[in-house]
Parts: structure tokens; C-alpha cells; sequence
């Protein structure tokens, strides 16, 4: 979606409707410790990147998380982000944290294409831990963007991702309208194209599905403004309420009810948010 400020008042809707930071926080507070606990072995001082950040709300977990488990290390933390309204986002809740003096925060307003340059004319040092939490899907190459950010990583560094399954919801409506729906700058892929590729490069990973829903239920009030908003954020599509032709509109909600696309619970419409949590090794 080209429009940022839209863009960023959909995702706002969509994380209130959905459990997608809940998931995401069980699986950084129960099964990231003992990862956060390896990296950087005997080092006091690690270096931490986070690729499409937005509000930095999921990089402050991790960070409080590493601290419980590497209370003596300091933390050089490179963020990089494109949309500058989420930098701020990210930049007023660092400044409303008491106690993050242990980081040093790095703010790169750019995409991780243009990081990457960056990166090669500036740097030499290594990373010991790097995420990209569901922005792999903006990428023009994601297999060259994680080859790139992989080739970062120090021998015990960890590259940690989540995307959207291929069995979720998203994956099922892209497949199922991919001629009638444009997906603007999402490439629509999923963590078993992910998956494919690490395999194919005999990349070692571990990978853990975590259940997530988004209650879709206000896309079916005609008129609804929440509402509308939200299946700009489900079809990746400025205005789709009003752009979309009426039978594709009209398919599209059909769709979004099957049982391929979600549960109906008590008279609300779940989505099915599934996603996989990857933690890829650093290059042998
Ligand atoms: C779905 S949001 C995820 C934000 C955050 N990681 C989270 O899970 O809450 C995707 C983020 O990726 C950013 N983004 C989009 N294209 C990007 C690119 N080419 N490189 C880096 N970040 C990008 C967007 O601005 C947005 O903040």
C-alpha cells in the first residue's frame, strides 16, 4: 500500500483485532530465551539488528528478554525502518522506557535494500542476532535479502523470522484471487517458500508454527469504517471497499467466510493468522 499514513492506521486496527503480538510475545518469553542465552558466546557486547521494525514493540520484547538472560552485556542495536511516522513511534516508546541504558540505539530510515548498502560501504563488523518479523514479504528477493542478512551473522549469531504460513488465511486468499488482486509491494510469499529456499541451500533452522487469529467480523458491515480499513489490510489493497469492482468485492467477502480463510466463533469471523517463528543458524 503506497499510502504510509493509511498503511499504518490499518496495521494499528489490524493489532488490536488480532492476536499476532500475543502469539509472537508467548513464543519470545517461552522458546527465544534459551536462544537469546547462546548467542554471542563469552562476549559482554553484542550487535543487534531489527529489519522492519515499525513501532518497535516486538524488538522492545525481545530486547527485555535478553537482558533477563544477558543482564552484564550491552547492546549495540541498529533498527531499520523505512516509515518515519513508526520510527517516532519506535523513538517515543525508547524515550518512556526507564532502563534501556544497557542499548545503544542506531536509526536508519531506510529500506533493507538500502541498508544493505549502507552496510557494505560502512561495516565490517559481525551481528550476533538479527530478526525480521513479517516483512519479508516487501522484499523485491526475499531469498537474496536473507542470504545478505544471513552472511552478517557472527558463528553463534542467530537470524530469527516470522512469517505468515502457507496455510493461513492470507496465503489461501492471495492463491485464490492472485489474478484479481493486486498485492501492491507484498510479494505474497509465505514461510513455506521460506522454508524451500533454506532447504534448497542446505541452511540449517528450526521452526516453530504458532497459532494466531484476527477477528475479521467489521468487514461485513457495509460501511463500516473500521471495517473497511481492515480488508485493506487483509487484500494489501488501497481503498479496496471502494476500487475493487462490486462482484470481486462481493467474492472476496464470500471467500474471507470459508472455512479455507476462518472459524466463526460466537458470531465473530477469526481469520486465520497462523505463522511460523524461524531461527536459521548462522553460516557454516
Ligand atoms: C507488518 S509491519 C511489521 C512491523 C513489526 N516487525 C511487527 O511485527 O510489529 C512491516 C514493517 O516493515 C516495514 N517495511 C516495509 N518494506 C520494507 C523494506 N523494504 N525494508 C525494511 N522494512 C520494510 C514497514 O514500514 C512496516 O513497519
Amino acid at each position: 500500500m503506497e499510502d504510509k499514513e493509511r498503511y499504518l492506521k490499518c496495521f494499528r486496527l489490524f493489532l488490536e483485532r488480532s492476536t499476532e503480538h500475543k502469539s509472537m510475545k508467548d513464543f519470545i518469553h517461552g522458546n527465544l530465551p534459551d536462544t537469546l542465552a547462546r548467542i554471542g558466546k563469552g562476549k559482554t557486547h553484542l550487535n543487534v539488528m531489527g529489519v522492519g521494525s515499525g513501532a518497535g514493540e516486538i524488538d522492545l520484547e525481545i530486547l527485555s528478554e535478553l537482558h533477563l538472560k544477558r543482564p552484564a552485556v550491552t547492546v549495540d542495536y541498529q533498527v531499520v525502518e523505512p516509515n518515519d511516522k513508526q520510527i517516532q513511534l519506535f523513538q517515543e516508546s525508547v524515550s518512556q522506557k526507564p532502563n534501556l541504558d544497557y542499548i545503544k540505539f542506531n536509526w536508519n530510515k531506510m529500506t533493507a535494500a538500502e541498508f544493505e548498502k549502507h552496510w557494505k560501504k560502512n561495516y565490517t563488523k559481525k551481528m550476533d542476532f538479527i530478526h525480521m518479523i513479517q516483512v519479508l514479504y516487501y522484499m523485491k528477493d526475499f531469498a537474496a535479502t536473507v542470504s545478505f542478512y544471513q552472511s552478517l551473522l557472527d558463528q553463534d549469531g542467530k537470524l530469527f523470522i516470522i512469517l505468515l504460513t502457507g496455510e493461513s488465511g492470507w496465503s489461501k486468499l492471495k492463491k485464490n484471487f492472485k489474478t484479481q488482486i493486486s498485492t501492491g509491494d507484498s510479494q505474497g510469499m509465505t514461510s513455506s517458500d521460506l522454508k524451500t529456499y533454506l532447504d534448497s541451500m542446505g541452511l540449517s533452522y528450526h521452526s516453530y508454527e504458532q497459532p494466531s487469529q484476527f477477528d475479521i467480523t467489521e468487514c461485513f458491515t457495509e460501511g463500516d469504517p473500521r471495517g473497511e480499513l481492515l480488508l485493506d489490510f487483509v487484500t494489501q489493497v488501497l481503498d479496496f471497499s471502494h476500487t475493487a469492482p462490486a462482484e470481486l468485492k462481493a467474492a472476496v467477502l464470500e471467500y474471507l467466510r470459508h472455512p479455507d480463510c476462518s472459524q466463526e466463533i460466537e458470531g465473530r469471523v477469526l481469520f486465520n493468522s497462523n505463522m511460523d517463528m524461524l531461527v536459521v543458524d548462522a553460516p557454516k
